[in-house]
């Protein structure tokens, strides 16, 4: 059980853009629309089914921002009784041109999570696949930058756009120009493998039977992705914004390969595909399916020789079989490099997992000294005590709910000498009482 309920709904499929790695490009978007009211009774249900505990829920889709409704759905969920974490706005950003629009979403949402793929118009069209315009993409962009509390930009690395992720980082800042108040993320994937299923009326143009591994970077340019990803990521990085590889269940060495860094589910460490309740108009919210369910990522993997010695062979979801036909190739992890990085990420995931939203916990955690990688390798030391092997460190940790990783890592820090710690040790006993009480603790 973790502290926050993650919550996506998709309230329609339908959208403007034809993504050809979108992984929900298959679903039908005549029959898969919820009219207002039911969308209401899903805010009402959520409102009832997860009292007491904290929330965060993802507007997504197909197009939020196409709804006739979409303001006022946000104003009567805003009226619900709801502990926030956040409530975050899923969008192309293309209808956000409209500055009414964008300025009433802005001050109902807590974040907009914004697609953006491209950085020039004709980049724009081929990977969107629609007539929209990139013009508009910018002023929404901008809109979004002017009026909304916190932006996540989510850039798929595909093959159109990796050698350019510089740029598009660039275009990203350059946006921002005007209304550098607002925290940014900058966020990437690999889009999650899938199928798209039978045809319909939408996905008539496509083969019956295809697959989005076609839209991959070619697997010889993974060291281009990695130069341009490290490229993107410095000059983010000048105007405070962090980039991060997500992790989708992302194969550890791919990631590796992409970014110099491994993804939570090389380390048995939940991530969002797991823990995410997912709700559309054939899922509804009160039977409690999960993103993993519904859109599976870990079908159709496999294991290769590479992975018989690998570190993290036996938490690895394996290798989407439709990338390795494609060049991609399985590398057996460093053993040492993978050893190193274990306890700062699950320094970094206790933290984040307690006070969960990223942009409260940077607010949190920015004005403290503290040596981070010796908080770490001591909060690991009290984890796990004497184990043998990475494996049982590993399976120990996964095991331990975040509350009560979180009161070990408090009564670690109580007992430094850094005055920093006992600082930072308040904050997590402060946010554990926050939970006190609640019968699903974190
Ligand atoms: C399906 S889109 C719907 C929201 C909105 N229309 C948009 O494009 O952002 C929801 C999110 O999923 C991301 N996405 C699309 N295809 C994906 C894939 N194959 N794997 C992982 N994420 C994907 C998009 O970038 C977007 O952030
Ligand atoms: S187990 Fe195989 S696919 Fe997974 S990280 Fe190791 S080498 Fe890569």
């Amino acid at each position: 059980m973790t502290a926050t309920v993650n919550i996506v709904i998709k309230s329609l499929y339908a959208c403007a853009h034809q993504c050809g790695f979108c992984h929900v490009l298959h679903v039908p978007r005549n029959i898969s629309y919820m009219p207002t009211a039911q969308v209401k009774e899903t805010f009402d249900r959520i409102e009832e089914m997860f009292e007491g505990r904290r929330v965060e829920l993802e507007m997504s889709g197909g197009e939020f921002t196409q709804r006739k409704d979409a303001v006022e759905l946000i104003e009567y969920l805003r009226t619900k009784r709801i502990w926030w974490s956040s409530l975050v706005l899923d969008t192309m950003g293309v209808y956000l041109a409209d500055s009414g629009l964008a300025r009433a979403l802005g001050a109902l949402f807590d974040k907009a999570n914004v697609s953006i793929h491209a950085c020039d118009p004709a980049m724009h069209t081929a990977i969107s696949g629609s007539a929209t315009h990139f013009e508009d993409l910018e002023q929404g962009l901008g809109n979004i930058f002017r009026f909304f509390p916190a932006v996540f930009t989510n850039t798929s690395i595909n093959r159109l756009n990796y050698h350019r992720l510089a740029d598009i980082a660039a275009f990203i800042l350059r946006t921002r120009e005007a209304s550098r108040q607002a925290p940014l993320y900058c966020l990437y994937y690999l889009p999650v493998h899938r199928e798209y299923g039978a045809a319909n009326k939408e996905n008539r143009f496509r083969i019956h039977g295809e697959d989005n591994t076609d839209w991959l970077p070619p697997a010889a340019d993974l060291p281009r992705v990695r130069s341009q990803f490290e490229r993107a990521r410095f000059l983010l990085a000048r105007r405070s914004a962090p980039a991060v590889l997500r992790d989708f269940n992302l194969p550890a060495c791919i990631q590796h390969a992409i970014s110099g860094t491994f993804p939570e589910n090389a380390f048995g460490l939940p991530n969002f595909m797991v823990d995410c309740y997912f709700t559309d108009f054939a899922h509804p919210i009160s039977e409690r399916h999960t993103l993993e369910d519904v859109y599976p990522s870990r079908f159709r993997r496999t294991k290769t020789g590479e992975c018989g010695n690998c570190a993290a062979a036996e938490v690895c979801p394996g290798m989407p079989e439709g990338w390795l036909a494609r060049g991609y190739e399985a590398k057996r992890l460093d053993e040492s490099e993978y050893e190193a990085a274990l306890p700062i990420q699950v320094l970094n995931q206790t933290l984040f997992g307690l006070f969960h939203d990223a942009v409260r916990t940077r607010r949190l955690l920015q004005g403290l000294q503290l040596d981070w990688a010796g908080v770490a390798a001591s909060f690991f030391d009290a984890l796990c005590g004497e184990v043998s092997s990475i494996g049982d460190a590993r399976s120990r940790i996964s095991r331990l709910p975040v509350a009560e990783r979180a009161s070990v890592l408090a009564l670690q820090l109580r007992r430094m000498a850094n005055p920093d710690c006992p600082a930072l040790a308040g904050l997590i006993e402060e946010e554990l009482g926050r939970f006190a009480g609640v019968a699903c603790c974190p």
